[in-house]
């Protein structure tokens, strides 16, 4: 079965903020995305706004003809423009101000009650509720008894092992990335992984038969710069239709 791509457009928008202008204007490269063959666009309104804004969400949703997924955090204002807007999905995950990204899971075990409204007024409004969870079992089983249909695998462990040439912490991290992406399909869930995924990292990734989706932001923006993001987007997706077919990537 095909994996799709999630494209996270985030960081257009932390290039036009560092010098307040419109360009680059993150919705033109959501439809180039598209044109490159993503099959969905994600992005992250986070508290402080360092990328993304609503306004960049409300035209994301008229101008662009693929199924947006926001990323949010599990707080009452987010939860607001996510009822006006109504994306096709909205993914919980943590936030913390000094972060320089997402830099774990959300953790729906220790977090049950906190997140618990947030997933039953987001599904109530019809939105397909992901929770963006760290590899482990008892996060899965939480996220289930949470009734959210869908949960995102936090995949930096591996893809930092992988940058790092660290063999053994690799092969550790992806085990525990098939465990938990094999339980949580068990369980009916949708998997979806991502964070940190580059060309080198994306391959056993794409290769888990259960995991459906992956979003990938920073790497795809960044090649952009060298090859464009049609050829960025186009590479990757070639990478990973090569893994889950099995074969060997051709060269491109
Ligand atoms: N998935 C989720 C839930 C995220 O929070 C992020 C980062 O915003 C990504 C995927 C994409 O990560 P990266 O930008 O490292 O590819």
């Amino acid at each position: 079965m095909a994996i799709r791509l999630g494209v996270n457009i985030d960081h257009v928008a932390t290039i036009r903020n560092a010098r307040g202008g419109p360009h680059p204007d993150p919705v033109r490269a959501a439809q180039l995305a598209a044109d490159a063959g993503a099959d969905g666009i994600t992005l992250h309104v986070r508290e402080d706004r360092r990328h993304v804004r609503e306004e960049d969400l409300f035209r994301m949703k008229e101008e662009v003809k693929l199924p947006i997924n926001l990323e949010m955090a599990c707080v009452e204002e987010m939860l607001e423009i996510a009822l006006h807007v109504r994306p096709h999905a909205c993914c919980l995950v943590p936030e913390r101000r000094e972060e320089r990204t997402t830099e774990g899971g959300l953790d729906v075990a220790g977090q049950h009650n906190t997140v618990a409204p947030f997933v039953r007024r987001l599904r109530d409004a019809g939105a397909r509720v992901s929770l963006f969870i760290d590899p482990s079992l008892v996060q899965v089983a939480v996220a289930e008894a949470l009734g959210a249909p869908v949960i995102e695998l936090h995949t930096g462990v591996f893809c930092e092992a992988v940058e790092e040439g660290d063999a053994a912490k690799a092969a550790e991290a992806l085990a525990a990335l098939q465990r938990a992406a094999e339980d949580a399909d068990r369980r009916g869930l949708e998997v979806h992984a991502g964070h940190g995924i580059t060309y080198a990292s994306v391959g056993p990734i794409a290769a888990i038969p259960t995991i459906k989706e992956l979003n990938i932001g920073h790497f795809l923006i960044g090649e952009a710069i060298f090859v464009g993001l049609t050829g960025a987007i186009g590479e990757m997706r070639r990478l990973m239709d090569a893994a889950r077919s099995g074969a060997p990537a051709p060269k491109s």
